[in-house]
Parts: C-alpha cells; sequence; structure tokens
C-alpha cells in the first residue's frame, strides 16, 4: 500500500494580515465571500501576497488540483493501492477518499475546497470523501505509513523495484512529494530514503505522475 503525500502544499483561507488589501475586498465583495473564508490564490492576489511572508510561493491550489486529478484517475488508486493526503501550508490535513471525483473545472475546485475549509468535511453529511483535519507533517507520516520516502530533485534516480519490494512486505510507504512551486519543504520531517524522477526540477503533478506510472509498470498495472 502506498500513500502520496504532498507535503507543504501553497492551499490556505487568506490569511488575516492581508484581509483589508483593496485586491482582496474587491475580489470577495464580487464573489460575495469572506476572506476569512476564500482561498488564496495567487493569480488573483498577487498584489497581496508581496505583504506575506513567503509571498512568492504561497496561494497555488491549482498544484493541488492537478496532483489530485492525475493522482484520484490513476489505475493504482482505482485498485485500493494507493491513498492520498495533502498536507497544508498551516498544519492543516486533507483526507481524501480514493473514490473521490474532483471537479475539473478549476473554479468548482475552489468552490469545494472553501467549502471544506468552513466545514472540515465534504459532503458534509454521510460517507466523508475529503476530511480537514489538524496535524503536522511528520505526524501525518508517522500516523499513516511504516516508512517514509522523499520524492525530491538531485537525489538517486528512483528504483520502482526498491519501491514495490518495501510495500510487498506489507508496509504502508509514505512517498513525499511537495505541493509548492518553488523552494524547499518547510516542515521538518523523518524519511528512510530519497530518491529523484529527472535530473532537473519538475512539476509537482508531473513527478507524481512519473512515481505512479513507474510503480504501476513495474507491478504490471495499468
Ligand atoms: C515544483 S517542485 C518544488 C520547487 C523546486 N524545489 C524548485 O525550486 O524549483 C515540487 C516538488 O516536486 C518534486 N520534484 C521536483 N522535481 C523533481 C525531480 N526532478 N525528481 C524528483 N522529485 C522532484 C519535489 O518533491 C518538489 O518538492
Amino acid at each position: 500500500m502506498f500513500n502520496l503525500v504532498l507535503a507543504d502544499s501553497e492551499l490556505e483561507t487568506i490569511p488575516k494580515e492581508i484581509w483589508s488589501h483593496p485586491s482582496i475586498s474587491r475580489y470577495c465583495s464580487r464573489r460575495r465571500k469572506k476572506p476569512r473564508e476564500t482561498i488564496l490564490d495567487s493569480s488573483y492576489h498577487y498584489k497581496a501576497l508581496r505583504h506575506l511572508e513567503d509571498g512568492y510561493r504561497r496561494g497555488r491550489p491549482d498544484i493541488v488540483h492537478f496532483s489530485l486529478l492525475y493522482a484520484l484517475g490513476t489505475p493504482l488508486c482505482k485498485k485500493r493501492m494507493l491513498n492520498i493526503f495533502v498536507h497544508t501550508r498551516r498544519n492543516l490535513v486533507i483526507e481524501v477518499d480514493p473514490e473521490t471525483r474532483l471537479p475539473k473545472h478549476y473554479n468548482r475546485f475552489i468552490g469545494l475546497m472553501e467549502q471544506l475549509f468552513r466545514e472540515k468535511r465534504v459532503p458534509p453529511t454521510g460517507k466523508p470523501l475529503l476530511l480537514l483535519r489538524r496535524a503536522s507533517l511528520s505526524d501525518i507520516l508517522k500516523e499513516k505509513g511504516d516508512l517514509t520516502i522523499l520524492i525530491r530533485e538531485g537525489g538517486k534516480k528512483l528504483n520502482p523495484s526498491k519501491l514495490i519490494s518495501l510495500a510487498e512486505n506489507g508496509e504502508k510507504v509514505n512517498l513525499v512529494v511537495g505541493g509548492f512551486p518553488h523552494g524547499d519543504f518547510i516542515s521538518k520531517f523523518d524519511f528512510e530514503m530519497e530518491f529523484s524522477v529527472y535530473e532537473d526540477p519538475l512539476e509537482a503533478w508531473v513527478v507524481i505522475g512519473k512515481v505512479i506510472h513507474s510503480i504501476e509498470e513495474e507491478m504490471g498495472i495499468g
């Protein structure tokens, strides 16, 4: 069993420091939303982001959207051999049910994330497909997996047969990929091995695609 953990993802509601910034007020009144219930998005809020710590990398829900759409659609996930967790900047973690069918349309995805951050679960009643709870990256890795593999540029070339032999021994293997556009992980966490998929940095969803695809190839799935 594999756990894909998108870590330090830049998905959050608009932080208090910029609630009164003119570009935020305009955006929120147009959408008839309170800033505290609105997802931060660098495409719309770049002027306000300049006033935030790490503003150059924050407000990237699109990375989570693309990554989830890809991972949820893979044969590995459909065969229930992949669980997915999204750890976000303020230590809120989304547990994603493998049966979740996410909106393909970006604006509808943002609406869903706003509902999730407000209600802490989606749908609000019945079996939750998305659950939001407080946990650090380190806590979620320890709770969900037996060992952790960091996927990042600069490591040894990915060895899918190694990953599979670990998972075949009944271990739950955490695969950690950064859900941010620039820079390095902010959270501190322990890992047993690290692998790279290419010599230069790639977008998170491309990396996820390459890792899952090589596991599927090795396992003869898909
Ligand atoms: C867009 S990258 C993060 C930013 C990147 N460190 C940079 O400064 O350009 C998102 C994540 O994808 C993974 N990643 C990117 N390139 C990779 C590579 N060549 N091999 C393995 N993982 C990679 C890492 O987990 C990384 O945190």
